[in-house]
């Protein structure tokens, strides 16, 4: 069996990746141990100081490989709204906060509103990057979701700007879906099945 660290404590993370292999590929599946950092002892909060979703992924993974010599992989995600530039991209969890600590959905959420009154573009769209360091190779997994940001608040499920978001092609906010509709479309899903398509290819 093959371990392989998916540089997180997110549990609900780390469940969804062990069910979507499991899910390509019963039999393949047994192949893989997917650990979280705490599984290896990691309490470290590795720093996230790269100027791209791509960059801080990496940073995640390369923290993992170069202290425990395991393979290994991280996710970055973010919102990237058009007119204002892509922002807050690497910044959305802490757009809102002037110091860059705290994580307050409310906050954030409140800060894109006020920064897009009275712009007509609201066009926005999620972005997830995926870096797998394995078996020597890098690669990475991109998953997009296109939308666009609403005038006000809906829904209460999820998290992050999911209240403020629609998917395009659809009349609900992200916060309005179950976990499982949204999973199917998000930039998130679209990554994780990428890499497990990859990963169930890599023993085939
Ligand atoms: P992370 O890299 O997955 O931790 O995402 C960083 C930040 O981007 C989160 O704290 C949220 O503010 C925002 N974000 C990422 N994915 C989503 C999503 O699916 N819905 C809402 N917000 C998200």
């Amino acid at each position: 069996m093959k371990k392989i660290v998916f540089a997180t404590n997110n549990r609900h993370k780390i469940e969804e990746v062990r069910g979507l292999l499991k899910k390509a590929s019963p039999v393949l599946s047994e192949e893989f141990e997917i650990l979280s950092l705490a599984d290896i002892g990691c309490t470290e909060d590795i720093p996230e100081t790269g100027s791209t979703f791509a960059e801080n992924a990496f940073l995640k993974a390369e923290y993992v490989k170069v202290h425990y010599d395991m393979d290994c992989f991280a996710d970055d995600s973010g919102l990237e709204v058009r007119a204002l530039g892509m922002e807050p991209g690497v910044r959305s969890a802490r757009y809102a906060d002037v110091l860059g600590r705290t994580h307050d959905s409310e906050a954030n959420m409140d800060k894109l509103l006020q920064n897009l009154q009275n712009v007509r573009d609201r066009q926005a769209q999620f972005r997830t990057v995926i870096v797998l360091l394995m078996d020597g190779k890098k690669e990475e997994f991109e998953g997009i979701c296109r939308g666009e940001i609403m005038q006000e608040r809906s829904g209460k499920e999820g998290f992050g700007y999911d209240p403020i978001f629609r998917p395009e092609g659809h009349t609900v906010t992200f916060a309005e879906m179950t976990m499982e509709a949204k999973n199917q479309i998000s930039h998130r899903g679209q990554a994780v099945r990428k890499l497990v398509d990859y990963l169930i290819q890599s023993v085939k």
